[in-house]
């Protein structure tokens, strides 16, 4: 989907939150230029190993920087910013939300696209709760993941804390943990979110298949571009 929209947008795309540079590295691979900021330090080592077992010519292509997207200035413009795998999510304040639109819109090219995925849940309930899943890793050792969620539907938040546990012969190895808080947004909401921050809506799909979003859809794919709204510029 967003290698797609890349070629569409004049080859140079910039991946916000870009992680371990899984979806850059597929970018660059197809010859799209691609830059990835990320606000963790350890995100980014992980991100430059994968990119040292790449060719040259696709090494070439990405450029990783240590950036926040609620403020970051890059002195690029972009035919594509995309924020995927339900990122902008982990934006929970309306402050924060409005400042990463603003950095994004300063980064488009003209004509170019900001599009990004979001959970869809029509209906969030109170909830909370433990939850324990057991996976083989290999024949010797296993992983348990212990959980713990909460929604918060008055606050449109939900919450969750993960411990990872790694066993061996019964035995534990390594433990760590990680947690989060996601805002859900409301189809209304993000649409309302987008105009006063200056985008309008080009697309909205209810996967990146493009399958036309309905209230059963379990996310949100949107794609936008610059309004021209003067009171914004
Ligand atoms: C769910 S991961 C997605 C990684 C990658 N885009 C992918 O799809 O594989 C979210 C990433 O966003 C980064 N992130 C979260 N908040 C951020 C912020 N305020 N500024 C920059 N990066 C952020 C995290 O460090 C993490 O690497």
């Amino acid at each position: 989907f967003y290698l797609e929209l890349a070629h569409r947008h004049g080859e140079k795309a910039l991946e916000l939150g870009v992680g371990t540079a899984r979806l850059a590295i597929q970018l660059a691979r197809a010859g799209v230029e691609t830059w990835g900021i990320d606000n963790a330090p350890h995100m980014l080592r992980a991100a430059e190993r994968s990119l040292a077992r790449e060719p040259p010519e696709v090494r070439r292509r990405v450029h990783l920087e240590q950036a926040d997207v609620r403020d970051f200035d890059l002195n690029e413009r972009f035919g594509l910013v995309y924020f995927p795998s339900y990122s902008f999510d982990h934006l929970i304040t309306g402050d924060d939300q409005a400042s990463a639109l603003r950095c994004i819109r300063r980064h488009l090219a003209p004509g170019g696209v900001y599009a990004f995925d979001l959970a869809h849940i029509p209906k969030l309930k109170e909830d909370s709760g433990w939850f324990v899943q057991r996976k083989p890793l290999n024949r010797e050792r296993t992983v348990v993941r212990l959980g713990f969620h909460r929604t918060r539907p008055e606050k449109r938040l939900m919450s969750v804390d993960l411990w990872y546990e790694v066993y061996e012969d019964g035995r534990m190895l390594e433990r760590y943990h990680e947690g989060g808080e996601v805002y859900i947004h409301t189809p209304d909401g993000i649409r309302r979110l987008l105009e006063e921050n200056g985008f309008e809506i080009e697309a909205w799909y209810g996967g990146h298949d493009r399958q036309p979003f309905n209230n059963t859809s379990g996310m949100m794919v949107i794609v936008a571009r610059r309004s021209r709204n003067r009171e914004i510029d």
